[in-house]
């Protein structure tokens, strides 16, 4: 991945180059904005970067806050800086050093075909906060797990792309997290509880790899690096994933 003078000017316009881009916001739910490359800064980022193709590109800006702390050797929380202050505090945190270690994941997991095609990062301050932005190819809303095993109020519903089996889709998943473990990495965003719901996000079906990929390592870290448990540590994702597909499972019959 190239690092480039990608800057944030405000909420949804990026410069390059002394160019300013006004870009359509895709998603702004989460903790990540996620803004639309339009052609005129792809023609420019093209001219800066051999590996952009003529695709979709997604510009991914997001704080970099997250953190991993262990206690008496234990996976105790892995989260967000701002929710869990009381436990953080002695905590030495430096962005910088998360911005490296989140960089190196991102990287690891694209030489194994486990994410969307990063080009292009940049850091920067913003509002006294650290943000990091990456450029990568757009993924179709269609394809990301949370749309294809889409949880609703009171239901659930399997809206898989053509011809995967429910069997088909989960094994892929267990597949490339095995993967991910086995490069040392827990992802640790994979099932959220909402209400009581779980949801599994930060995944997507890649039709032409007849893979699932991953996105959003914000919350991603090294185990080993962070003397926890390693094998506590892949065991516990693999707990809430198993704990998601019974779920579903369940209520889909
Ligand atoms: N490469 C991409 N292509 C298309 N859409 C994307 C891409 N990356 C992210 N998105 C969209 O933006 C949403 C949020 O992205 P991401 O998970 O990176 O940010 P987040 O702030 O952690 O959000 P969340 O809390 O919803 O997980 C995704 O669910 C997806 O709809
Ligand atoms: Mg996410």
């Amino acid at each position: 991945m190239k690092l480039v003078d990608l800057n944030i000017a405000n909420s949804n316009s990026i410069k390059f180059k002394n160019n300013e881009f006004n870009l359509e916001k895709i998603n702004c739910n989460g903790d990540a904005v996620i803004l639309k490359v339009n052609q005129k800064l792809l023609d420019l980022l093209k001219k800066n970067c051999k590996k952009i193709e003529n695709d979709n590109y997604i510009i991914r800006i997001s704080y970099v806050n997250s953190i991993v702390f262990s206690m008496n050797n234990k996976l105790v929380y892995n989260g967000k800086r701002s929710k869990h202050l009381c436990f953080s505090d002695n905590y030495d945190f430096n962005p910088y050093k998360r911005i490296e270690e989140e960089i190196t994941i991102i990287n690891n997991a694209l030489l194994n075909n486990l994410c969307p095609k990063l080009i292009l990062y940049n850091d920067n301050i913003l509002g006294g906060k650290t943000k990091l932005l990456l450029v990568m190819k757009e993924v179709s809303q269609n394809m990301f797990l949370n749309n294809i095993f889409k949880v609703e109020n009171d239901s659930v519903k399997f809206c898989p792309p053509n011809d995967c089996s429910f069997d088909f889709l989960k094994d892929l998943f267990y597949k490339s997290m095995n993967e991910l473990h086995k490069l040392g990495i827990v992802h640790n965003d994979l099932v959220i509880s909402i209400f009581f719901k779980r949801i599994i996000h930060n995944s997507y079906y890649d039709e032409i790899d007849k893979k699932v990929k991953f996105i959003d390592f914000s919350l991603s870290y090294y185990p080993e690096q962070q003397n926890i448990d390693c094998k506590q540590a892949f065991e516990f994702e693999k707990e809430q994933v198993d704990k998601f597909f019974n779920d579903f499972e369940y209520r889909l019959n």
